[in-house]
């Protein structure tokens, strides 16, 4: 088949099944054809804990679907390729988690929603890489926890130099690979260029950033933004979107090494069959989605 061919039977499926599909903005751009909704891990957790749809096709990695099923125990969650995992979520498990907590008690636990749900069921609230500063500082307290991400960690620590962040040493292997050298070498070749940068990159990159923030919030910022080119350091597809949305501005990926493969496996094929056949249904223990609700619940209504 094809792609013509696919969105519209994906989208007649659609329909007959009373299906909603949630995209990340890392996708492969084709999958923007066929999806509701397209944004950051935050809008995605919202919407899917107020959508009136029977099922949900989230087509993003299994942290995210895993988030929606949380959220909407109720509704048929699936994931159109078994494949798709984050290296982060998968560095720190149950066991894993209990020990940091042990090793600082009666500290509270923020947890980046790039985790299992067994891992955010045991922590005190979540949050996203758009509302973790405001989250740490919502709890009011001098001394947080903050698992997987250490170098979300670092920026929370940065943005609130009075509270002490204890971090879990997780990290995305994705964007670790941008390295300060290579923006260094971007904008002496593009001088006007505004440099824009994902929280979960090292610190020396983000140094050099004139804004950090979510992939929706880049995004934002290149909307409303008068420069005409942008150095993006965060996965390709958003420069892919970029590119698509802003015709007459210039995005430049920071390195061509920025591709998070474990985005890529979601094809328009995979989501045409998990909509025909109701693959691959994602579920969680119904003891540990009660614990992981509160964590998001309480993310989700924070100011
Ligand atoms: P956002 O929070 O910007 O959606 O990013 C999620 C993610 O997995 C980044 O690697
Ligand atoms: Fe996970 Fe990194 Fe991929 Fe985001 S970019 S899904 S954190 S591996």
């Amino acid at each position: 088949m094809t792609d013509f061919e696919l969105v519209e039977k994906i989208n007649k499926l659609k329909k007959e099944k009373n299906a909603i599909i949630l995209a990340h903005c890392y996708q492969n751009p084709e999958i923007d054809e066929v999806a509701d909704y397209v944004g950051d891990s935050l809008g995605l957790s919202r919407l899917a804990s107020k959508t009136d749809a029977e099922i949900i096709v989230f087509a993003g990695v299994y942290f995210m679907a895993e988030t929606a099923k949380i959220l909407s125990p109720n509704k048929k969650v699936l994931l159109p390729n078994r494949n798709s995992g984050c290296n982060m979520a998968d560095m720190i498990n149950l066991k894993q988690v209990r020990e940091f907590k042990e090793k600082n008690p009666g500290v509270p636990l923020v947890c980046y929603v790039n985790s299992s749900a067994e891992v955010k069921a045991e922590c005190d609230i979540c949050c996203t890489s758009a509302n973790a500063v405001d989250i740490v500082k919502s709890l009011g307290e001098k001394k947080v926890l903050f698992a997987p991400d250490c170098y979300l960690g670092s920026f929370v620590a940065k943005s609130l130099p009075d509270i002490e962040i204890i971090s879990y040493p997780g990290f995305c292997p994705t964007h670790l690979r941008i390295i300060p050298d290579e923006i260094v070498k971007m904008k002496i070749m593009y001088k006007d260029a505004k440099i824009l940068v994902h929280p979960e990159c090292h610190q020396e990159v983000v140094k050099l950033a004139d804004f950090t923030g979510s992939t929706t919030q880049i995004m934002q910022y290149c909307a409303n933004s008068n420069a005409k080119s942008f150095i993006i350091a965060t996965e390709k597809g958003v420069v892919d979107r970029l590119r698509r949305d802003f015709p007459d501005k210039e995005f430049i990926l920071a390195s061509d090494k920025l591709v998070c493969h474990n985005m890529k496996w979601n094809t328009l094929e995979d989501i045409y069959n998990s909509l025909l056949y109701g693959q691959y249904e994602v579920d969680v223990e119904e003891k540990i989605r009660l614990k992981a609700l509160k964590s998001i619940q309480r993310m989700i209504e924070a100011k």
